[in-house]
This record gives C-alpha cells, sequence and structure tokens, in this order.
C-alpha cells in the first residue's frame, strides 16, 4: 500500500534520492530539500510503498495560487497510480486557492497525460525554458474553487 508522508528533518534526503534518480538536469540536491523545509510556503509529500520512497511532489502555496515545482515517481514504480495520489494530495493542499500552475518539457507525453488526466490546460509556451537538453515548456495550469467556492 502506498502511504503519503509530509516531507520532514527526517526523510527530506528519501525525496532527493528520487528526485536524483528521475532528473538528469540538474536535479535538487538533499540540502536543497533541507532547505524548502524553512521557506513556509513550501510543501513537499513523499510517497512510500513500505519503508522505500518511491515518490514525492513540490509545491509552493503563494495566494491567490499555487506551483508544482515537480512530482517524481521511481521508473520501476511508475503506472501505479502513485503520482494521481501525489497529485491530489497536492490539489487537498491548496484548498481554498484559485489556480495551480507548473510547467513542463513538450517532450514530456507522460507528466502532460498526468496533468491533462488533473484537468491542466495548456496556457502558453516558453520558448528554450530546460536545459540538458534544451527545450520548451508549457505552461499549463488548473483552475481551483477558490476561497468562496466560486469557479
Ligand atoms: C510523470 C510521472 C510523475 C507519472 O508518474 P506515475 O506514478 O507513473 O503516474 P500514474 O501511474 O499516477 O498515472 C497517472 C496518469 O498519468 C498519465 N500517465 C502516466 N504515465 C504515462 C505515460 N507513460 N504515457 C502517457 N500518460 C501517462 C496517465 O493519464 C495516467 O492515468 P491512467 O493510468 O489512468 O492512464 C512519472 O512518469 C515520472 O516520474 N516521470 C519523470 C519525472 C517527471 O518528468 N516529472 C514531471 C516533471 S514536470
Amino acid at each position: 500500500m502506498i502511504v503519503l508522508r509530509p516531507m520532514n528533518g527526517e526523510n527530506y534526503a528519501h525525496a532527493a534520492a528520487v528526485e536524483q534518480t528521475c532528473f538528469l538536469d540538474r536535479p535538487w540536491t538533499a540540502e536543497q530539500f533541507r532547505e524548502e523545509l524553512g521557506i513556509d510556503f513550501s510543501r513537499t509529500f513523499i510517497a512510500y510503498d513500505g519503508d522505500a520512497a518511491v515518490g514525492f511532489v513540490n509545491i509552493w502555496l503563494t495566494p491567490p495560487t499555487a506551483t508544482v515545482n515537480n512530482i517524481a515517481v521511481l521508473p520501476g514504480h511508475r503506472r501505479r497510480g502513485i503520482a494521481d495520489l501525489l497529485l491530489d494530495c497536492a490539489e487537498e493542499v491548496c484548498a481554498g486557492l484559485e489556480e495551480l500552475t507548473l510547467e513542463v518539457r513538450v517532450s514530456n507525453r507522460p507528466a502532460i497525460g498526468l496533468y491533462e488526466k488533473h484537468g491542466f490546460v495548456n496556457v502558453a509556451r516558453r520558448r528554450n525554458f530546460y536545459e540538458n537538453p534544451r527545450e520548451d515548456a508549457f505552461i499549463m495550469t488548473k483552475k481551483l474553487s477558490g476561497v468562496n467556492g466560486n469557479d
């Protein structure tokens, strides 16, 4: 069974290990994850399969919007619904906010499929946003219900 736990001073290196397996372009270090713990608008949740950390999501809450900075699942654990759980969790944490936004490589079909499944729409393309390899980003957003439940 997959369990999501908030990142804390004991387990931040688990998130870094997932990050460094999943991302080749300047992955965040364990120290950077530790620094996130000191940012009051940052939230990170780690997915565990038993004792093994298999995924994480990091978001920044900057009312009235929030940003999904990163989400990743270890290769051997993909297509099991773990990113679905992580993104659901991120959206719950954003309750009361108006919009969730993120950037994604235009070639990243798995991530774009995930975001589309969760109701994100492609609103812009940012040229040469990424390095290694250089690539454009799609900016995707999802309208949330907002403070009063009005769309
Ligand atoms: C993107 C990523 C987080 C998805 O994780 P996952 O746990 O495999 O995703 P899930 O099993 O929860 O799938 C949820 C949905 O995502 C989409 N999806 C996931 N993998 C996909 C793939 N290979 N191709 C197309 N759509 C895919 C589907 O819509 C899927 O829903 P479905 O199973 O009902 O079809 C994972 O592939 C990953 O870690 N990639 C590398 C890191 C990365 O690119 N992160 C995003 C940075 S912007």
